[in-house]
């Protein structure tokens, strides 16, 4: 069938203005593009889905025609205009199938597979004191080389000030570097170990800066080394019970990470990042029901706004990435699939001066494309 394709504003983009800059947020792909103010009225014009040949008969003084062609094959290739066909101008719903995904991937530890089981929590002390022998360590150790971090230092900064001004920064100076001390902080007061129990019915129970589910302590913290002179470049893993640095693989996998999160351009400038993982083993261990995934996302979220804070605190800029190739991580990170899982990498540079409106401009996009 002959299908009429018009030309659209890609909807999946938000538009605004940045001191002087014109900003497009194509927010889906994760994608800034920073364009000329005198291109606005070309762009507004596929507001509403036109053939592009109509462009061509309205009036831009500042254009001639082979102009515009330009700059729309321009905004096509960098899907800022995205070519519509009339069914699909009608019938734009997310349907279950494009969901499908995400959907599986939160019953693959859930409902559907196997029978929930909400113990009370007599029986539940009663089970756990059985199956106590076969309890998944609490701290998770590499054997590899070790590397002390600095004594975490007391930070006084206020807390609800550091809440407002809590920021997403991609976009950092690479010339510029944290410290290990920087390093020391973030990693201990984000995910660091602030008491111990060993209870009659759990056997070792850990207590962090995070609530976490059963007192599991599931989340790993793991560091990549791109540019601190004071360690080896490379991937360590924190060890929660040292408060040090395991090294994983010595390297500069900086490459590799471009690659798992999709060429995002801060990986290219970042001094080093964070991953965050779960170790969903030591939550089944004691909930073998729906809230065990769930849970280990709670706890998730609780780690990336411990990150966030200390960051802020301590002037360091960092930006959370959630879209990754897990395969590709969980073989950088050695862990095993079926116990751990990624769930979050974070950049790590210097803020000063820099907000989370800094953007690369068009041109140095391009060059992060090559
Ligand atoms: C789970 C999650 C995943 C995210 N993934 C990405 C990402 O892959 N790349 C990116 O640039 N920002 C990512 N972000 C950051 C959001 O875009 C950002 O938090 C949002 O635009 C609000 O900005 P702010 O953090 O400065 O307040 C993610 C945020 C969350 C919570």
């Amino acid at each position: 069938m002959f299908e009429i394709k018009k030309l659209s504003m890609n909807l999946d983009m938000v538009i605004y203005n940045q001191s002087g800059n014109i900003i497009l947020d194509l927010y889906k792909e994760h994608r800034q593009l920073s364009i000329n103010t005198k291109y606005l009225p070309i762009l507004f014009f596929f507001s509403e889905a036109n053939y592009e040949e109509e462009l061509y008969y309205q009036d831009f003084p500042d254009f001639d025609n082979i102009t515009l062609e330009n700059i729309v094959a321009e905004f096509i290739t960098k899907k800022v205009l995205v070519y519509v066909n009339e069914s699909e101008e009608k019938n734009n719903t997310l349907g279950i199938d494009t969901l499908n995904k995400s959907i599986n991937y939160y019953y693959w530890a859930n409902k559907v597979f196997t029978e929930e089981k909400y113990n009370s929590t007599y029986d539940e002390f009663m089970t756990l004191m059985d199956k106590r022998k076969s309890q998944p360590n609490i701290y998770k150790e590499y054997p590899g080389e070790k590397y002390d971090l600095p004594f975490p230092q007391e930070i006084k900064e206020d807390l609800m000030t550091t809440m407002l001004k809590r920021e997403s920064i991609r976009y950092v100076d690479p010339q510029k570097k944290i410290n290990l001390q920087d390093l020391s902080n973030i990693l201990y007061y984000s995910n660091g170990e602030t008491a111990y129990a060993l209870d009659s019915g759990i056997g070792s129970a850990i207590f962090k800066t995070l609530a976490t589910p059963g007192g599991r302590a599931a989340s790993e913290l793991y560091f990549v080394n791109f540019s601190l002179s004071e360690i080896p470049l490379g991937i360590y893993h924190y060890s929660i019970k040292s408060h040090n640095l395991e090294l994983i693989k010595k390297g500069n996998y900086r490459d590799d990470f471009f690659n798992i999160c999709g060429g995002q351009i801060q990986l290219n400038l970042a001094n080093g990042l964070l991953v965050t993982t779960e170790r969903i083993d030591r939550i089944i261990w004691k909930y073998q029901d729906a809230s065990a995934y769930r849970s280990a996302l709670i706890e998730t979220g609780e780690l990336a706004q411990n990150i966030y804070l200390t960051a802020t605190a301590l002037k360091v800029a960092t930006g959370i990435i959630g879209t990754f190739r897990d395969n590709m991580l969980e073989s950088l990170l050695d862990i095993d699939p079926a116990l751990e899982f990624g769930t979050a990498i974070f950049t790590l540079g210097k803020k000063e001066g820099l907000t989370r409106f800094n953007r690369p401009t068009l041109e140095e996009y391009r060059e992060g494309e090559k």
